[in-house]
């Protein structure tokens, strides 16, 4: 989960990361009184999940909390990159010298920690990388030894900050390194790390990425959840384990695996050019334990998508047999009752294939047709979802 930046901050002053006084709000009014709260030169900064706000006009200068009401009415609702902006930082403003780049990242590829440090900060990374590489260093990080001040100052230094600011860098640079251990993070980054004309060192910026699969370790960053923006049947499939992704069309897809998912959400597409052009509602793989109650969480979130017209299951059975996966498919639509109101195609294959096609034939629901192969079962769910 990405964060917005006044939360990055939240967690950098959790953990000591020096930075300047600011708060969030959703309304110019309120932004003109933490700006009279705050009594000096703030920064009226665009709370968006995307880079180069600044570019985009997203942050301004304001010297008066005047200045900074008619800021902030400019930058709510501004569309930077297709992000809308709700929600302001009002942060005081600092006296810069020179601004610095430092970021901690998982380095998948490498199987370990990278930090990236440069004396270039402030503009874009991608372009320092790309224009005067020797400037960025890449420096990697023994996951168990971790970094402490003297590794931090290490990296600072490689980073060609100069002298007389390595101390208190390398002060910030562990500090942030706790932020990335203990917070779970994938990615701590600030840019710019700004040295002030009284050789202070403060983030003045702040992207963190958190890990969802520590979130169990983390209660306290379930507030960091961006509801407004979340598809509210994403977050139903998220309560139950699902994997699920919404898609425009009309056809409902549930499968056991990844990729046994993506064929099928391409064979619909293929069959649906025949029906009118339909094509698949979502991406909802129930993974290996396809249980009644698994497989009635799945159809409960897809029959909730208004959009969809019919639901092609598609399970190769393994581990999970056939068998389990067409009592689960009874019992979802016994626990669903009325509320299970659109066709459902179901093709299965694979361990005890009979047994399973056995259970749904004396079931015998109204709204279950039953597709020997895959392709027919897509072209049947389109068929339906066409009518
Ligand atoms: N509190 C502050 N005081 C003084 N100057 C600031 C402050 N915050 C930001 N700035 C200035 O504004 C510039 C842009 O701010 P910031 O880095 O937060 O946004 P950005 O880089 O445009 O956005 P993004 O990091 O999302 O691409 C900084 O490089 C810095 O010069
Ligand atoms: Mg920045």
């Amino acid at each position: 989960m990405d964060l917005f930046e006044y939360q990055a901050k939240e967690l950098f002053a959790k953990h000591g990361v020096p930075g300047t006084a600011g708060s969030v709000t959703e309304t110019a009014a309120e932004a003109l009184a933490i700006a009279q709260k705050i009594g000096s030169a703030v920064m009226v900064k665009a709370q968006v999940k995307t880079g180069g706000r600044g570019k985009a006009g997203g942050v301004k200068f304001a010297a008066t909390p005047e200045d900074a009401l008619s800021h902030a009415e400019d930058i709510l609702g501004l569309d930077i990159k297709g992000h809308i902006v709700k929600k302001l930082l009002i942060a005081e403003a600092s006296d810069i010298a020179e601004e610095y780049y430092i970021s901690f990242l998982l380095d998948r590829a490498n199987r370990d920690y990278l930090a990236m440090c440069s004396v270039e900060g402030g503009m874009e990374i991608e372009e320092v990388a790309a224009t005067k590489p020797d400037r960025l260093a890449r420096i990697s990080i023994d996951p168990v030894a971790g970094v402490d001040v003297a590794k931090a100052r290490e990296i600072a230094e490689a980073g060609h900050l100069p002298a007389e600011v390595l101390d208190a860098a390398a002060i910030t640079i562990a500090k942030l390194w706790e932020v990335f251990v203990e917070e779970d993070a994938l990615l701590v980054e600030v840019n710019p790390l700004v040295r002030t004309p009284a050789d202070q060192i403060l983030a003045l910026d702040g992207k963190v990425t958190l890990d969802g699969n520590a979130d169990f370790r983390h209660p306290d960053h379930a507030e960091f959840a961006d509801k407004d923006a979340t598809d509210p049947l994403e977050l139903k499939a998220k309560e139950n384990d699902l994997n699920y992704v919404k898609l425009d069309g009309e056809v409902g897809v549930i499968g056991n695996g990844a990729g046994l998912v993506m064929s099928t959400l391409d064979v619909v597409a293929y069959a649906g050019e025949l029906h009118g052009g339909v094509k698949p509602a979502n991406f909802l793989d129930i993974g290996g334990g396809a249980s009644a109650d698994v497989m009635a969480a799945g159809l409960d979130v897809i029959l909730g998508d208004e959009q969809v017209k019919s639901v092609f299951v598609n399970v190769f059975g393994g581990i999970t047999a056939c068998d389990a996966v067409a009592n689960g498919i009874v019992g979802a639509l016994d626990k669903l009752g009325s509320a299970a109101s659109k066709p459902l195609v179901v093709r299965l294959d694979g361990n005890k294939v009979d047994e399973g096609r056995k259970i749904l034939a004396d079931a015998n629901h109204p709204l279950v047709t039953l597709a020997e192969t895959m392709d027919e079962g897509a072209d049947k769910a389109a068929e339906l979802a066409s009518k």
